[in-house]
């Protein structure tokens, strides 16, 4: 496996730009559900930093699951339009506050699947915490409650976000440069 230095573009948000705006959104959402009871619900795989990080900033009492949501790699960026549930959550959220953590929201696609599953089980309140939101990219209409940073179109990694499953461990969101990922 490659050094990311390899092909890093630029570093576009740091370590501290995040850890900083996340703990804004942890203080947001917890007054925003002070006196109610939350249930979080991380898609996997890209989301889990951001979840174990965020929730250390929620002060409301909150439990937590996790949802497996089809993606794509860096060599296949076609959508079909449709977002296959690999995994569910074992919680029931009928009559609760359900509020999503999901990294990065592109077409929208994803998110819309999501969505549509769990307004089925009738919760009471269902929000999105996206930590990036590619607004440019979108192509279905998708709530986006809680928003970290809005980027611009490119493929990014680091911190939850891979490349071919790679570099997730990484503390702050890369740019690939393309052309150096696909030539070596
Ligand atoms: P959407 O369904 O097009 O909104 O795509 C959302 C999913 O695509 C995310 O959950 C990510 O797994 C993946 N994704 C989109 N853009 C990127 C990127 O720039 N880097 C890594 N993964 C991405």
């Amino acid at each position: 496996m490659r050094d990311y230095h390899d092909f890093l573009g630029e570093i576009l948000i740091s370590e501290e730009q995040l850890q900083a705006r996340i703990a804004e959104l942890g203080e947001q959402i917890s007054r925003d559900y002070a006196g109610e009871d939350l249930l979080l619900v991380c898609i996997l795989r890209g989301g889990v930093l951001f979840l174990t990080d965020l929730m250390r900033h929620v002060t409301v009492p909150h439990a937590i699951d996790f949802m497996s949501v089809s993606s794509y790699g860096i060599g296949a960026r076609q959508r079909s339009g449709q977002a296959r549930i690999n995994l569910d959550i074992n919680t029931d959220i009928y009559e609760r506050n359900v509020l999503l953590v999901e990294d990065i929201v592109d077409s929208g696609y994803t998110l819309e699947a999501v969505l549509a599953l769990l307004r089925t089980r009738r919760p009471k309140t269902l929000r999105t915490c996206i930590l990036l939101d590619k607004a440019e990219r979108r192509e279905v209409d998708v709530p986006v409650d809680y928003c970290g940073f809005t980027i611009p179109n490119a493929f990014v990694f680091g911190y939850g976000l891979d490349i071919d499953e790679y570099y997730r461990n990484l503390p702050f969101i890369g740019v690939v440069d393309l052309e150096k990922y696909e030539s070596a």
